[in-house]
């Protein structure tokens, strides 16, 4: 597309003009944003850019690896990967609440971030893969919930406590526009189309309490139903699709026995901002067929729900 590969140039160009021969660091998150930003900037400025990837342990099933293999293993852009998994469970272990989780992720994400960056002697410039909506949204918002999204996808506060520039390639555009772009990089299919996902992860995915074998079960049963969403060719339909784990044990029967396990609730809803959704109508044999599926193969669940919720009244995530 001559649009894209346009734009692709221009970017090029005017990083290079901005960061001259100065070093610059960019966290990676797994998502598209980050990915086309760091990629862009790497072809604008190669190894004066060092990308930077903390592993909270709250990503799904082979998603981490998957960061690395890309960003290492094909572009082979110099990324630090930390796996601070641990440190995050570690402080997670103590709160049951929404909020608090967030919170406690976002402060351990800048406290590692910035060890990381100091680590490697800093940097002049902090990248972020910041869209047009994003720079609309924080000038227009007053409050509630999405200050500390904002503040925790795009590591906020961090330049000043750092003293670094920004470099934000995607300011301009849409989302839709980043993909574009993506594809135009190169970057994967599979990456170039990724679902939104929550900087907090899955911990805001196990109600309640987290540890380390709830997640386990959770990734599971996540990756069973976006297999099957996947397999179905329902994925570019669906805004965001994920399972959630409750806190609540119910009684069921395997074979002869009785059964005493947690419960699973899938959500998956259209969307074209995330403000308002409303619920995937799946057909009831799809439906039917994951829930044995996450019944029969992963421990710990014995029962599937499905959420036909809409937002609003109901929130795309259930914390
Ligand atoms: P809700 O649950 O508020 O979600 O309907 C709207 C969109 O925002 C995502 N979300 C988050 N993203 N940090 C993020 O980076 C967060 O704390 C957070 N909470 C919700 C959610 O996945 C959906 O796309």
């Amino acid at each position: 597309d001559w649009t894209m590969a346009a734009f692709r140039q221009q970017a090029v160009e005017a990083i290079r003009r901005q960061v001259g021969k100065g070093r610059v660091i960019c966290g990676l998150s797994g998502g598209v944003d980050s990915s086309v930003a760091a990629v862009l900037i790497h072809e604008a400025i190669g190894d004066q850019l060092t990308c930077i990837f903390v592993d909270h342990g709250l990503l799904r099933q082979g998603e981490a690896e998957q960061v690395v293999e890309l960003f290492r293993g094909h572009y082979n852009i110099p990324l630090v990967h930390r796996d601070a998994s641990h440190l995050f469970l570690g402080e997670l272990a103590l709160t049951e609440e929404p909020e608090l989780k967030r919170k406690t992720i976002g402060r351990l994400f800048i406290d590692v971030f910035e060890e990381e960056a100091r680590k490697i002697g800093g940097a002049d410039f902090l990248a972020q893969g910041t869209l047009y909506p994003d720079v609309i949204e924080s000038v227009s918002f007053t409050g509630g919930p999405s200050v500390t999204i904002k503040s925790h996808h795009n590591v906020g506060g961090l330049p000043e406590r750092m003293r670094m520039k920004l470099v934000e390639p995607l300011r301009e555009l849409f989302k839709d526009e980043v993909r574009e772009l993506g594809r135009e990089l190169g970057l994967p299919e599979r990456m170039v189309r990724r679902h939104p996902f929550p900087g907090p992860g899955l911990a805001i995915r196990v109600l309640g309490s987290i540890t380390k074998e709830k997640l386990d079960i959770l990734r599971k049963a996540d990756a069973i139903f976006l297999q099957e969403i996947e397999n179905a060719g329902l994925y570019d339909a669906i805004w965001q699709a994920f399972a959630v784990l409750l806190p609540v044990r119910t009684v069921g029967v395997m074979g002869d026995a009785r059964t005493y396990d947690q419960v699973c609730a899938l959500r998956a809803v259209t969307s074209t901002d995330g403000m308002t959704a409303d619920f995937f109508p799946f057909p009831m044999d799809f439906l039917g067929r994951v829930s044995t599926r996450i019944v029969n193969e992963v421990r710990g669940i014995n029962r599937v729900v499905y959420d036909v919720t809409s937002k609003p009244p109901g929130t795309i995530e259930w914390e």
